[in-house]
């Protein structure tokens, strides 16, 4: 089995790459990832060595690179999530998430089309897309689109794409869903690594509003192991909610992390909220787990510790990104290949 994974060098991406080669050990992995500021080969120093493992640096935007690498690999599978992901970024300029969330997704669903279409599409979304609930209920895949920020509106769109490629031209696609994931190696602009590393500096750690924003966590090795799940098992066509009955209002998490590493809770500032928030996130997962059977293995309690110990044993990973030295480590270690 030949499988390409977009955005290897991402936050989810390298943890998928190292859990697919772990899991499935007569599996053939091809990373395609333009390294933006969000791409960290670093992630993924300990696969280097693996014959089953190859990077191919390309921008899935980039229909003749593209075209090239699924030539050269012939994937029996694409597991697609190279994106950019960061609602803030998205209010600031939202041209980057048009580029690669729509106009990539669209070429990649070409490349697999013009393969003769014996290609498995998973197509990595986000609950994002359902927009924002109020105090009751879950998102369900019946839930109506509802995207509030440019980020969500451009995955939304995505996802529409990849509805139209199996209407139009019954192309093999499954599509998940998730909800926000936390774990080892996810880039400290994001909650969780960011409040840790403040912490750690003793910096203000920024609260938006009134903290009480709400988020379903889930650990990122779970969301890998639904990931292939779907790909094994899911049904052409279908979409998938993956959650973990797990919301937390961000305060509430912020505290956690405060306890943990020892610190007080004067180091919270509540700064101005981000234009748009959407209040509260929940998923039920129920689909994915009676039809698949799948179902979280860790529970936050054990989890969250183990990733802020995560990043307390990999400061000077921390710090590479955060001073941008992780930049190079391309350059230096393929020579710009
Ligand atoms: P990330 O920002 O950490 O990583 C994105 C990766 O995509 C990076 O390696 C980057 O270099 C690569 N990339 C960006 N533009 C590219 C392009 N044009 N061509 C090739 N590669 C490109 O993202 P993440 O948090 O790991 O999220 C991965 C996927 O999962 C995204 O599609 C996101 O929408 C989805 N998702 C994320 C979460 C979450 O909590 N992080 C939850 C649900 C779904
Ligand atoms: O729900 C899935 C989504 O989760 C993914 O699709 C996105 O790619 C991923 O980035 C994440 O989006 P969020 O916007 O929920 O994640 P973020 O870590 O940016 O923020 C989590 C919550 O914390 C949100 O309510 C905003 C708040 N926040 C965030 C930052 C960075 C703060 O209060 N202060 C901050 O400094």
């Amino acid at each position: 089995m030949n499988v390409i994974v977009t955005g290897g060098a991402g936050f989810i991406g390298s943890n998928l790459v190292h859990y697919l080669l772990r899991e499935r050990p007569d599996w053939n992995v091809l990373n395609l990832d333009a390294l933006t500021y969000a791409g960290n080969l670093e992630n993924l120093a300990d696969a280097e060595q693996n014959p089953r493992y190859r990077f191919v640096h390309a921008d899935i935007a980039d229909r003749e690179a593209v075209d090239a690498a699924f030539d050269k690999f012939h994937p029996d599978a694409v597991m697609h999530l190279a994106a950019e992901s960061h609602v803030d970024r998205s209010i600031l300029d939202a041209g980057a998430f048009i580029h690669t969330n729509v106009l990539g997704t669209q070429v990649l669903l070409d490349a697999v089309r013009a393969m003769g279409g014996a290609i498995r599409f998973l197509h990595v979304s986000t609950d994002e897309v359902y927009g924002s609930l109020g105090p009751e209920g879950y998102f369900t895949e019946e839930t109506p689109l509802a995207p509030n920020s440019p980020y969500s509106a451009s995955k939304a769109a995505s996802d529409m794409l990849v509805r139209a490629s199996f209407q139009t031209h019954k192309m093999d696609v499954v599509t998940t869903r998730c909800s926000n994931n936390y774990g080892p190696f996810q880039f400290p602009e994001k909650l969780i690594p960011l409040m840790v590393a403040n912490a750690l500096e003793d910096k203000p750690l920024p609260v938006y509003g009134d903290g009480m924003n709400i988020r379903d966590w889930l650990y990122v090795e779970d969301h890998c192991a639904a990931l292939l799940t779907a790909l094994e098992k899911g049904k052409t066509g279908e979409v998938y909610n993956i959650g973990g009955h797990n919301e937390w209002p961000n305060i509430e998490i912020v505290k956690l992390i405060l306890k943990h590493l020892d610190k007080s809770d004067t180091l919270i500032q509540f700064v101005t909220d981000r234009p748009g928030h959407d209040r509260r996130y929940a998923i039920d997962a129920s689909k994915i787990e009676h039809e698949l059977g799948w179902t979280p293995s860790h529970t936050f309690e054990q989890a969250l510790p183990l990733t802020i110990q995560w990043y307390l044993d990999h400061r000077e990973w921390s710090d590479r990104v955060r001073s941008g030295e992780y930049q190079k480590y391309y350059e230096q270690q393929y020579g710009g290949r």
